[in-house]
């Protein structure tokens, strides 16, 4: 049984396509151990509570510095002794010794095809924003693990999806979650479960 820590940072549509596909039995052999957020507020939170799924609030708000937040932190997933960490759309730093102890068992879902729109200041809507200003006609979105640098790990999994005439920033978000996101995630989870 893969135990799984989800971190996340907003509406957590990315942990509810887990949940889903675990209880649909896309994804087997796995159960999510926690869920944290650094945002007391997260919706995600709530998703997780409401399924019995233990769910903790990790703010750096609540910490002096970045260092004493990064102990805290990690301390939260240590605790639960994770075989895999899912970053499901979790906007926050990792701390480097988090990096350093959890490799190649971090992986991120990053809404575009890499290496197109990723490193930084690319993130959430700000990605799709850049894909519509460049004008590409195909974006996606991409699991891959996560290393020392901002998306640059080795790549799991990809989809693409089209981007089309009339599109804004967030119905581009939107296709890209439904087309892509939601897909590739569970997927890659049940790769990692059943290997
Ligand atoms: C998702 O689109 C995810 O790919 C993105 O944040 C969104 C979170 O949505 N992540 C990144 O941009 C990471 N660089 P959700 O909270 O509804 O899953």
């Amino acid at each position: 049984m893969l135990k799984i820590c989800v971190c996340v940072s907003g509406g957590g549509t990315n942990l509810q396509a887990i949940i889903d596909a675990i209880e649909s039995g896309k994804i087997t052999n796995t159960q999510i151990v926690r869920v944290i957020s650094n945002n007391k507020g997260a919706y995600a939170l709530e998703r997780a509570t409401d399924k019995g799924i233990n769910a903790v609030a990790v703010s750096p708000k609540d910490y002096e510095d970045r260092e004493s937040f990064n102990k805290a932190f990690l301390a939260c997933v240590d605790e639960v002794a994770p075989d895999l960490v899912v970053l499901a759309g979790f906007l926050v730093v990792l701390p480097p010794m988090m990096i350093q102890k959890y490799t190649g068992r971090i992986i991120n879902i990053h809404p575009s095809l890499i290496p197109s729109f990723c490193g930084k200041g690319y993130y959430g809507l700000k990605v799709h924003e850049a894909v519509l200003a460049r004008g590409v006609k195909v974006t996606g979105a991409t699991v891959h693990y996560v290393d020392e640098g901002t998306d640059t790990g080795p790549i799991l999994l990809q989809k693409a999806v089209e981007v089309l005439p009339d599109d804004t920033p967030k119905a581009l978000q939107q296709r890209v979650m439904e087309q892509a996101e939601w897909q590739i995630l569970p997927q890659a989870i049940n790769m990692i479960a059943n290997t």
